[in-house]
This record gives structure tokens, sequence and C-alpha cells, in this order.
């Protein structure tokens, strides 16, 4: 049994995937992962589109010019704003919502399933492309998306750790 630590140390970016499908079940428990991530005040002003049909996979990954990649499955977590806190407060869904897909993303490598996180927020021509693909209303915005496969490429775990990066008890 692998630690906490190893777990995370062996998360890395899949971009090449084999022909299998993901389960559903599968799915489901990166869902349930992903919801179990904190969020401020507990808001969880989340909503998740799983994406399992070919053709809208395809649709997609057209969209994403930096995602041209072939995932099986694909999960967008996206920030309801009508859900969020009040102002000032309220971009801190940006926060949630990378919670939710850092904690989907490490459940999925530790799963045996590839996955990488394609950015959309804050680049408004992918948010709004994004949005167009999947059917969001405007006050649902797409913070990225987690393309997910069994993987068809290997990659070691690392840490990047690097000591002139901490500053203990003051810059
Ligand atoms: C916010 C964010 C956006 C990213 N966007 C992309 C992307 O558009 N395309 C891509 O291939 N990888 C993307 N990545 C993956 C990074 O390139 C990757 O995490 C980084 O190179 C480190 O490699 P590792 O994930 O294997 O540790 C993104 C990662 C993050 C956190």
């Amino acid at each position: 049994m692998n630690s906490i630590v190893e777990y995370i140390l062996a998360r890395r970016s899949i971009r090449k995937y084999t022909e299998a499908a993901v389960p559903r079940k599968l799915l489901e428990q990166l869902l349930q992962v992903g919801m179990a991530a904190p969020s401020a005040s507990n808001r969880r002003p989340w909503e998740f589109v799983v994406l399992t049909e070919p053709e809208r996979i395809r649709a997609l990954t057209q969209v994403l010019v930096l995602g041209r990649y072939e995932p099986k499955a694909i999960i967008v977590p996206c920030g309801n704003l009508t859900r969020t806190l009040p102002w000032p407060a309220s971009s801190f869904w940006i926060q949630d919502c990378s919670a939710a897909m850092q904690n989907m993303w490490i459940a999925a490598n530790g799963l045996g399933v590839g996955a990488v996180w394609i950015g959309i927020h804050p680049l408004k021509p992918f948010v709004r492309a994004v949005q167009k693909a999947l059917g969001l209303p405007r006050h649902v915005i797409p913070l990225g998306a987690l393309y997910l496969g069994f993987p068809a490429e290997q990659k070691a775990p690392r840490s990047q750790y690097d000591s002139q990066r901490v500053h203990w008890e003051q810059y």
C-alpha cells in the first residue's frame, strides 16, 4: 500500500490513452472525491459536466487548442456564480473548483487512470467556446477540463522541491 505522499508524487500529466473506456463507476468515484474538496465557507459553488460520448469528447478537444489529445472521458468542473459567496469573496470559486480538480486528478492516477488538466478559465475565448460547446449558461464558468483515460505512456513520480522557494519564518 502506497502512502498518501507517494500517491501525490506519482501524479503526472498523462496525455496518451489506450482505447479502453473509463467505467462509469470510476467516474462516479472521481466525482465523489471532487466534491469532498474544501471550499470557502463550504459553499461548494461547483457543477461538473461529464463527457463520455466520443462525438462530444471530440467536439470539446477541438475547441481546446492546447488540449488536442484523445481522452476517453472528460470532467469539466465549473463555478456556478449564483452559488458563490458575495463579492469580494465570490472569486473563491476558482480555488474551490481547483481543489476539486486536484482531488480528482490525484485519485485518478492512484486508481490507474491517466489524467491531465487542460486550462480554460481565465482565458476568455476558451471560456466562451467551452460554454458554447457544453451548452452552459453565462453564469456557469468552466474552470478547466480533466482529460481521462487508461495510460498509454508512463511517467516517473517526482518532487520538484526547491529549497530556494521556501522562506522559513521571514521572506
Ligand atoms: C491550470 C493548469 C492548466 C494546464 N493546462 C494545460 C493545457 O492546456 N494543456 C496541457 O497539455 N497541459 C496543461 N496542464 C498540465 C501542465 O502542463 C503540467 O501539470 C505541468 O507541465 C507539470 O507536469 P506534471 O503534471 O506531469 O507534474 C495544465 C496544468 C494546470 C495546473
